[in-house]
């Protein structure tokens, strides 16, 4: 059977996407409650380490075998509990009022937007009171998106389906992403970038949205 993409490129490169957790992560880290973390995409688990080392619970999906067993070397190397599922997140079921931080970061890009916008909301109803989400999408700016509206079919809103990759690739904009949330919610930070994305493939850019935002107790 064919392996997946990301199983592909995981065995081709490791640290596919750099050691370094996000900033908004390091910047807002003091916020987040002590508890469980969950990311939801955590490849190699370059998200989680610092919460780790802090002595959160860490729970972890990934679609990628090679990902995750990577992400288990660096986590047993560190006195924390953690509990990685290798499995689509489609198929992953999230417990109401469980985590203090959710973490998804260039993952949902990867599932139609129905799904991505039904997993957000399960993300939501998944965090404690003054939990934490935080997600990272690629947005309408991406010159891919642009691209892609001219040449290929929508399988749905703002969403392709990529016959290399066998794939789908999704687009947000900021203000789908801000109605998800109403006053029951704190913005803690959005930011909406453009940049050159150096750290893997060809030269190519990204347009992204970064959103962090707190569960009011
Ligand atoms: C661009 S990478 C980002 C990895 C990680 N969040 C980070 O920022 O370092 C996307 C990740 O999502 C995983 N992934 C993609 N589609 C998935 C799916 N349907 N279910 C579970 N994981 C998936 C891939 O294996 C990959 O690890």
């Amino acid at each position: 059977m064919k392996e997946n993409i990301w199983e592909q490129r995981y065995k081709e490169l490791k640290n596919l996407w750099g050691i370094e957790p996000e900033w908004t992560l390091i910047q807002y880290e003091n916020l987040v409650k002590m508890g469980k973390i969950l990311d939801l995409g955590i490849g190699e688990g370059r998200n989680v380490v610092k919460f780790a080392l802090k002595n959160y619970d860490i729970e972890g999906v990934d679609i990628s075998q090679t990902a995750l067993k990577r992400c288990e070397e660096l986590l047993k190397n560190v006195d924390c509990n953690y509990n990685l599922h290798c499995t689509n997140l489609l198929d992953f079921t999230l417990d109401l009022n469980k985590y203090s931080l959710i973490i998804s970061t260039w993952t949902l890009n990867f599932l139609k937007k129905s799904e991505g916008l039904k997993l957000i909301k399960n993300m939501k109803n998944s965090l404690t009171n003054g939990g934490i989400l935080y997600l990272g999408v690629f947005s309408k700016e991406d010159p891919k998106y642009t691209f892609l509206k001219e040449s290929n079919k929508e399988i749905e809103k703002d969403t392709f389906y990529i016959n290399k990759r066998d794939s789908f690739i999704t687009y947000y904009d900021k203000e789908e992403i801000l109605n998800l949330f109403n006053n029951e919610y704190e913005i803690i930070c959005l930011k909406e970038s453009y940049s050159l994305d150096i750290g893997h493939g060809d030269k190519h850019y990204h347009g992204d949205i970064e959103i962090m935002i707190r569960k009011l107790s």
